[in-house]
């Protein structure tokens, strides 16, 4: 026998039987319950999506109790042990590991695709020197749509593929031309001898040397990051880029909302949000009244919580491992110290403990991207780069899936009833 959801409809005593399918009731069977004749049907009221499925998907996993992450069926800590940041996109784009062969080609197609056109480098020339990289980012990804007017061409296969390769290939190339704006440098053009992150990094440090030397343990800790940032299913930013998408704009418009989602900082910019947390705190003995100013709900304590994981992020674990790599090249990190005193206490406070709280994705990565000498404002930038990965693997699954239409959420209307207009002259 299916499952079903049999429900009773106190105003009429009417019963309805809805068709449970992968653990869902579908919300428009529920039009279906009517008080009388000039209702319009019953509708879920879910602000913030807290219990909407609102697609089918194929890309990420999360058991948020179990602190489990996996990309297409495979675990965060297999990938982030064993893989790479171009072997992972790949992977979630086009649903497979990929072969050999497959590597290679997705390689050079990816490095093929590193260099800006010259204009897009004027267009960043333009704005003010002290302007936040994020806005930098989020407005040249939205001006590539005046660049690229193919892209247009959405339900042409070649012609996505084309875009995924520009979008994976440039958006280092875009964070790296903001940062060297933000600090007044010149913009240092991609090296198709290294490798995705070593070439970021070069984009971003290299000064008068003829060669710029990567460090490696620096570049495989950025390839590790940006494999944890690769996608995270439907969250704010991830349902911009599908809800944008799903008017049919190009992909770089629809990715230039997934990044001001991304901005926010809530979601994005918690990273940066956390370095700024840490440093007001300043000292461990001022951890106690911080931590007395959050309960009394004077703030949140950044990069702890998560709508999904009530558990540890399963990013954070290996993040934190990844630092005391990164922190035997560069030096420890004086405001780890608070870090993990704060989560210490965290963790043992009744508050957190009671509302799930732990650490996520954000609270370590803020400082092993200071350590590795990004400023604060790229934090956000870094997140960005590998979710271009997870944006664009969504929002073509939702461009092809069938079941897919605009996205137009339902309201509740509150507001006034009708009224007649009152001539200007006439109002009290
Ligand atoms: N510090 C203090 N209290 C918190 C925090 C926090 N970081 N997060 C949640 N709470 C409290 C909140 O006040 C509420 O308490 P009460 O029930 O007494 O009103 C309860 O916990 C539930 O919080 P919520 O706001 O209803 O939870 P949410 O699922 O809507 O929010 C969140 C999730 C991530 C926005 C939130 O936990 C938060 O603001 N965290 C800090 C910002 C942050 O680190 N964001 C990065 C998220 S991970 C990366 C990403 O996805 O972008």
């Amino acid at each position: 026998m299916a499952d079903t959801l049999t429900i009773t409809d106190n105003r009429t005593g009417r019963q309805y039987e809805l068709a449970i399918a992968d653990g869902a009731i579908r919300s428009t069977d529920l039009r279906q319950i009517k008080a009388d004749a000039d209702d319009q049907g019953l509708v879920t009221y879910d602000p913030a999506f807290m219990n909407t499925a609102a697609c089918r998907s194929r890309i990420t996993y999360i058991d948020g109790d179990k602190g489990i992450l996996e990309y297409r069926g495979y675990p965060i800590e297999q990938l982030a042990e064993h893989s790479t940041y171009l072997e992972t996109s790949y992977l979630i784009i086009f649903g497979e590991l990929p072969s050999p062969a497959q590597l290679e080609g997705w390689t050079t197609q990816i490095t093929l695709h590193t260099m800006l056109h010259e204009n897009i480098k004027k267009l960043m020339e333009g704005f003010q020197y002290d302007a936040h990289p994020m806005g930098v980012f989020l407005s040249t990804v939205g001006a590539f749509s005046t660049f690229y007017p193919d892209a247009k061409q959405i339900f042409d296969e070649q012609s996505r593929k084309k875009q995924v390769h520009r979008l994976i290939a440039k958006v280092p190339t875009i964070a790296a031309y903001a940062y060297r704006h933000s600090i007044g440098r010149p913009y240092v053009y991609p090296d198709n001898e290294l490798s995705f992150t070593g070439n970021f990094l070069n984009m971003l440090f290299r000064m008068t040397e003829l060669k710029y030397k990567v460090n490696p343990v620096l570049e495989r800790a950025l390839d590790v990051l940006f494999i944890l940032h690769a996608d995270h299913e439907q969250n704010c930013s991830t349902s911009a880029m599908r809800g944008i998408g799903s008017s049919h704009v190009d992909p770089y418009s629809a990715m230039a909302g997934a990044a001001a989602a991304l901005y926010g900082p809530l979601h994005g910019g918690a990273n940066e949000a956390v370095l700024r947390m840490l440093n007001e705190i300043g000292s461990v003995e001022h951890i106690p009244a911080f931590i007395k100013r959050v309960k009394a709900g004077e703030g949140r304590l950044m990069g702890f919580g998560h709508r999904v994981y009530k558990s540890y992020d399963p990013r954070a674990t290996i993040i934190k491992r990844t630092a005391d790599q990164v922190f035997e090249v560069t030096g420890r990190n004086p405001l780890l110290d608070i870090a993990l005193e704060l989560e210490r206490i965290a963790l043992q406070d009744e508050y957190f403990v009671t509302r799930r709280l732990y650490p996520n994705v954000d609270f370590y990565s803020g400082l092993i991207y200071q350590a590795m000498g990004f400023p604060v404002t790229m934090f956000p930038v870094l997140f960005a780069i590998p979710r271009t990965a997870g944006w664009i693997a969504q929002w073509e699954e939702m461009l092809l899936d069938p079941e897919q239409k605009i996205a137009r959420p339902k309201q509740l209307y509150v507001g006034a009833p009708r009224r007649d207009y009152v001539a200007l002259g006439t109002r009290g």
